[in-house]
């Protein structure tokens, strides 16, 4: 069968030999008691002397089994950081969790609920946060699994290696509803993807972060040089999220303590649109 996706191949490998392992050590020691009840058993001629001490075998057992776990987990590590690392995302969507549904707000302006639409073949990252309570973002199929917290972003790497409709889970108790709290996910070939964004109504994510820009007063002073620092070049989506709430937090230095915190002031929605924003300010 054709992988879904090469995180889910390189996690069902490493599960299969993890299976695999723990299976032999179960029939290894199954085996050895079995054999030594029957050796031992009461009444039985036996050679009962033993050895208190043996040096050779203590030094096997416990170089052997470091050995096996610390491949383990050097393995489990390389395929954990294939999903978590940064790496360049051909696609970027934003995801908002709340009790008890999901919403994705694409770069381009389409805006969905429960029902995700994606391009195959290329990388994707899904950026997330929650409006209320911890979720999980999992999609079972492709071994794809990451909380969805309050307050904070957390992203997500995958790449689909081919079309089709996939389930949605969340997988973190949330409440009531949480075991309803599911959706779809859907690959697409990248044109019908494009035409997808292309063909919404909703404004682009940058466009409706520029109004907030322009409406919340952030251009009052980043509009001007002398009064705030230069925005440009800023990528970091944490980074903009805190400066934006929490702004004297970090040392501003000579801009120290004049900008207000937009703490409750901006939804989730506005916050992303607005890192949208400033994201794509150039020289
Ligand atoms: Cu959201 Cu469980």
């Amino acid at each position: 069968m054709r992988p879904l996706s090469q995180v889910a191949h390189s996690v069902d490998l490493l599960t299969l030999v993890l299976t695999l392992v723990c299976a032999l050590v179960v029939i290894l020691i199954i085996g050895f008691i079995t054999y030594y009840c029957l050796k031992y058993k009461a009444g039985k001629k036996a050679d009962r002397s033993y050895d208190t001490q043996s040096t050779g075998l203590e030094i096997t057992w416990t170089a052997l089994t470091l050995v096996i776990f610390v491949s383990f987990f050097a393995w489990g590590m390389n395929v954990y950081q294939k999903q978590v690392s940064p790496k360049k995302a051909d696609y970027e969507v934003y995801v908002f969790a709340k009790r008890w549904m999901w919403e994705f707000h694409h770069p381009g302006g389409l805006r969905e609920i429960n029902h995700l639409h994606l391009p195959s073949h290329k990388n994707i990252r899904l950026r997330m946060v929650s409006k209320d309570v911890i979720h999980s973002f999992y999609i079972p199929d492709f071994r794809v699994k990451q909380d969805i917290l309050p307050e904070t972003y957390t992203s997500i790497h995958f790449k689909a290696e081919r079309v089709g409709d996939f389930l949605l889970q969340c997988a973190e108790y949330c409440g009531t509803d949480h075991s309803r709290m599911g959706g779809k996910v859907t690959f697409l070939k990248e044109e019908e993807y494009l035409k997808l964004v292309k063909d919404s109504t909703t404004v682009t994510l940058g466009a409706s972060g520029k109004e907030v820009f322009e409406t919340k007063g952030c251009i009052s002073c980043h509009g001007n040089e002398r009064m705030a620092p230069s925005l440009v070049g800023l990528t970091d989506d944490s980074y903009l999220r805190k400066s934006i709430l929490y702004p004297t937090n970090k040392n501003r230095g000579r801009y120290q303590g004049i900008m207000p915190s937009y703490q409750g002031t901006l939804s989730e929605e506005e916050l992303i649109s607005l890192i949208q924003y400033i994201k794509g300010f150039r020289k």
